[in-house]
């Protein structure tokens, strides 16, 4: 879910993801880890194997892939779902005190998932499922809310820590921040054209406003950059000049160029420094004068997986319904992946890793089996295929059974006479 604040100060916009975690902190790993998910390169399909041996090699992502192996890797459509900026944004206030907080923006609709065969037959008769359900909860005016609140930490918290609260791949632990409600987002109405409102629409992290300085952390840094480069390729360097991205106010030097270029300010000073009351680079005052120094370690801290596990799967059937689509994952996954996979889960947790290994054999089974079963049956009924010859179809002998093509009126078209 991605939210644009239209502030008097400017956008602030907040890019949502539905679980509270990210992959890993450092930008550079995107490309990486975009291409472990994606298709392999030269069989053009998806590679289990590669996701696990990037994971196991990098693996603060596991993290994140077990919350997307248990319920709340599928919500029971977008409404249903809570969402999470992720980052540790910094924040001032007007006497410039800094707080360090965490946004969520949390489901009023309650959170529910979709079991793994649910989602497998929607999928199958109803690809527009989450938009449908959404479109028909606004056209019908049950307007989806989230209330959005804040986890927040003060500078002196932070230095009680014993864990980098700056780290997207890892929750914040209980007991160490509180909890403060700021709003509510209600979904009242549609937008007017899809095209203009949303395909165009360009949300950007680095969107931010006085008081908001932005999280410190590498990834923010990575994303400030990212977000501007790709919507210049993608609609153009004024952007932030179509309708659905126009901020309430912004300054710039960027004006002309690929439209729409708007009133391109006349003859005001399109360079900086000038001496022509041209827009001056924003200096937040409020902003505290000490910066935070992080250190991040590269080391590997498996706990916030041991953590989920435990703690996050708040009962059996929760645990058993992710060893299952955990087991399942692992199928397709060979050597020597596999066995490196094992050895990981059994690192984070050896209850989980003595079970994901039973429920893998009972998988693998049902797997082979399935295979087995499509090959036999492949051999038995393949259909018997009437190609044309040379001699031509033969002739249907309803010859009044014919479309009637080129009649002047529209409902004689399309009646069989
Ligand atoms: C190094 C890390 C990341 C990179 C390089 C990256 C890059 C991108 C890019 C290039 C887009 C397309 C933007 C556009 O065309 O308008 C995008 C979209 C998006 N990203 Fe990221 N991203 C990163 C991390 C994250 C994180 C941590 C979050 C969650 C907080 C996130 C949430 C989103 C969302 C919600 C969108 C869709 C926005 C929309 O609806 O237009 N991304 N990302």
């Amino acid at each position: 879910m991605a939210t644009k604040f239209y502030t008097k100060d400017g956008n602030l916009d907040l890019l949502s993801l539905s679980v509270p975690v990210y992959l890993y902190n450092d930008p550079l790993s995107f490309l990486d880890a975009i291409h472990a998910i994606k298709k392999n390169p030269q069989t053009n399909l998806f590679d289990l194997t590669s996701l696990y041996d990037f994971t196991i090699l990098k693996p603060t992502a596991i993290h994140f892939f077990f919350w997307l192996l248990s319920d709340y890797g599928i919500p029971n459509g977008y409404r249903r779902m809570d969402a999470f900026p992720i980052h540790t944004y910094e924040l001032a206030n007007i006497h410039g005190e800094t707080h360090y907080v965490r946004f969520n923006f949390r489901t009023e609709q309650g959170f529910s998932p979709l079991t793994t065969p649910q989602a497998a037959a929607i999928q199958a008769v109803d690809l527009d499922y989450f938009t449908r359900d959404l479109y028909n909860a606004i056209d019908s005016g049950d307007y989806p809310a989230w209330k959005l609140e804040m986890d927040v930490m003060t500078p002196h918290d932070i230095q009680k820590l014993d864990y980098n609260p700056f780290d997207v791949s890892r929750l914040w632990k209980n007991g160490t921040f509180f909890t403060v409600p700021i709003g509510r987002l209600v979904l009242n109405k549609h937008v007017e054209n899809h095209f203009r409102d949303v395909e165009q629409a360009a949300y950007n992290p680095g969107h931010l406003v006085p008081g908001i300085p932005g999280p410190v952390d590498f990834l923010f840094r990575g994303r400030r950059m990212f977000y501007r480069d790709t919507q210049n390729y993608r609609l153009g360097r004024n952007n932030n000049k179509i309708l659905v991205n126009t901020p309430l106010y912004e300054k710039t030097y960027v004006r002309d160029g690929r439209p729409p270029t708007k009133l391109n300010m006349k003859n005001a000073p399109n360079y900086y420094p000038n001496s022509f009351h041209g827009p001056v680079p924003y200096v937040d005052e409020h902003r505290p004068w000490k910066k935070l120094l992080v250190l991040e370690s590269n080391a590997v801290d498996l706990e916030p997986a041991w953590y989920f596990y435990n703690h996050i799967l708040e009962d059996e059937a929760h645990r058993e319904r992710f060893i299952t689509n955990l087991a399942v994952s692992l199928v397709p996954v060979t050597p020597p992946v596999i066995q490196r996979a094992f050895k990981m889960l059994h690192l984070i947790d050896e209850d989980l890793a003595k079970r994901a290994r039973a429920a893998y054999d009972v998988a693998l089974a049902a797997a082979m089996a399935l295979q087995a079963a499509a090959k036999a049956t492949d051999q038995g009924v393949t259909p018997k295929r009437n190609y044309p010859t040379a001699e031509g179809p033969s002739k249907h002998n309803d010859t009044k059974r014919v479309y009637r093509l080129g009649i002047h009126h529209e409902h004689d078209f399309m009646d069989h006479h």
